[in-house]
């Protein structure tokens, strides 16, 4: 196993309060990212060993997903303790020492913290679930009565996000409530207990040289449940309402947390930063980007979109707006744990034009037929992955990369369903494929056990071919998707600060063309004929460019003539 990077040429860390706003930050899913122990799980010293891989690529944050023990019921979403380490990923020692390797390296920790619900095995709910009804240890989580005449009844008919019913009966007569899966029992955050002890953990992380934090369901935390409990059916009318009043979603109570961490934050130098994964409407997102709160919020707009310029234009520029307003800068995401890998979204047929793109979390037809449905264009959607990544990486704001995408990886589609790990495909019975298939163990090498992830075999399987998308295969590639990644996060390094563009208008409603106040200029051919090349110097092309045209599902960064 290589050792961490030491080369001392890194770029110092520095104490800029500001270093997130453009930043590129790379999601590193533990589990599925580098195996140091040999026992088919990635792990901490697993990170540690590809800092070098790291720093080469030129990110400059890393995020992880959750590595706290955990007995995975969702991928890790499900903490028994906030404040360690899974004895399977590792110790707080090596979690210190990944750190201190990255940080040597110029790159920042970005830790996820789960606010929202803890897991069924943390030791408040296991008190709680030995607790008299109406007790302390209940008042921590979401208990209700049964209706019937023994609490026999759910307290409403409400689904988890997960499939299935949200409540779970505790055979007392009361339930509890989980918006998602069973094995995560939703916290009271109008409790006191609760709320401090996160702000513990904020510190806990804090003190150990984390820079930031992504916090998972941000907008879930504030609940008002009155008396009677709305049906489901109401409360999807009053989603669509968007004011605050949702009993379960963005409730206005829950920026009253969010100004107690940012005093927590603010402690620090450089004050420790945030991004709120809150699934609101686009308006009330700025609300959790306000420097009073989290500072940063996740927009997944462009990747919900098509691949379709006028749509990335309103979403960019929305976007920008938005930031603007509240001061934050925007983020720009194509792919993270949650969602069907944007190269294999791409390459199927356009949403509205088959069964195939309805949805970017779960549940296509061609996820359901394990990859057997004759739709999927492998490499027209990986040229589209270069180009709206191209598109990303020269925004204004900050760029969120996914393990795996700098490869090029496609989506996996065939796991056997007793291979298969997300609570989702079991909740419903298969219904829903999930999202195993971003999430398996990426290839390092051409061939070995599991292509380099490890010295073992890979928790979940890996396809036969992955050996063409690993590493070694693409790293000596000058045309492969690393090698473009790698140019264009050294060149973005260039770019200075600046956090408006320019549209330029005029080449047809396929094209996306903006100039930023660097004078670079990002022209992006979405359609499917070639355009005219602008004039000008080609920096950085996400798939060859030859001669005077801009061919179809191609961006260029260009460096305007005279
Ligand atoms: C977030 C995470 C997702 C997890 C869920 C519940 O949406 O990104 O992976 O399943 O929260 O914690």
């Amino acid at each position: 196993m290589a050792q961490p990077d030491t080369r001392s040429d890194a770029a110092p860390l520095g104490v800029d309060p500001d270093w997130w706003r453009q930043a590129v930050v790379y999601q590193v899913y533990p589990r599925s990212f580098a195996d140091a122990t040999g026992d088919g799980i990635g792990d901490i010293p697993g990170v540690t060993s590809r800092v070098g891989y790291l720093r080469e690529l030129g990110v400059d944050a890393v995020w992880l997903s959750p590595f706290y023990p955990s007995a995975l019921a969702d991928g890790g979403y499900d903490v028994d303790d906030y404040r360690n380490v899974d004895p399977r990923l590792g110790t707080l020692d090596d979690f210190d020492a990944m750190v201190t390797a990255l940080h040597d390296a110029g790159i920042r920790v970005i830790v996820d913290i789960v606010p929202n619900h803890s897991s069924n095995r943390h030791v408040w709910f296991q008190e709680a679930l030995a607790s008299p009804k109406g007790s302390r240890a209940r008042d921590r989580y979401v208990f209700r009565d049964g209706l019937g005449e023994n609490g026999e009844l759910p307290p409403s008919d409400w689904q988890s996000v997960f499939g299935g019913p949200a409540w779970e009966p505790v055979g007392d007569g009361q339930w509890y409530l989980h918006i998602f899966a069973t094995e995560q029992p939703d916290l009271n955050w109008a409790d006191r207990e609760v709320r401090d002890d996160f702000l513990h953990t904020l510190r806990f992380w804090s003190d150990r040289g984390v820079d930031g934090f992504r916090v998972d369901v941000a907008h879930g935390l504030a609940k008002g449940l009155p008396e009677v409990l709305p049906s489901a059916a109401e409360l999807a009318e009053i989603e669509k309402l968007a004011d605050g009043t949702h009993a379960l979603w963005d409730r206005d109570e829950v920026h009253e947390i969010y100004a107690e961490w940012r005093a927590v934050f603010d402690e620090y130098t450089p004050p420790r930063t945030a991004v709120a994964e809150a699934w609101v409407a686009a308006s009330r997102r700025a609300r959790y980007a306000s420097a009073d709160g989290l500072g940063q919020a996740f927009n997944f707009d462009l990747l919900e979109a098509d691949f379709d310029a006028a749509q990335f234009r309103d979403i960019i520029t929305f976007n920008l707006e938005q930031a603007a307003a509240s001061g934050s800068s925007s983020t720009w995401v194509l792919s993270n744990h949650d969602v069907v890998r944007h190269a294999t979204r791409y390459g199927l047929p356009a949403r509205g034009t088959g069964p195939d793109r309805d949805t970017v979390k779960s549940g296509t037809a061609w996820l359901l037929s394990g990859g057997t449905a004759p739709v999927l264009d492998e490499a027209g959607g990986l040229r589209k992955a270069h180009a709206a990544t191209l598109v990303l990486l020269g925004l204004p704001g900050s760029a969120y990369l996914y393990q795996g995408e700098e490869l090029g990886l496609q989506e996996v589609a065939d796991i056997p369903a007793e291979e298969r790990q997300d609570p989702t495909f079991f909740r419903t019975d298969g219904g829903e494929i999930g999202r195993d298939g971003c999430r398996v163990p990426i290839p390092w090498t051409t061939s070995g056990p599991s292509f380099g992830f490890g010295a073992g075999g890979s928790h979940l399987p890996q396809p036969a071919g992955f050996g063409a998308s690993s590493v070694e295969a693409e790293e000596g590639d000058p045309a492969s998707t690393l090698s473009l990644y790698r140019r264009a996060l050294a060149l973005r390094h260039e770019l200075q600060g600046a956090e408006t563009l320019e549209w330029i208008d005029g080449d047809g409603p396929d094209v996306l063309a903006f100039r930023r106040p660097d004078g670079w200029l990002i022209v992006a051919n979405m359609g499917e004929t070639s355009i005219p090349l602008p004039a000008g110097e080609v920096l950085l092309a996400s798939d060859p460019v030859d001669g005077a045209e801009l061919p179809p599902a191609t961006t260029v960064w260009m460096r305007a003539a005279g």
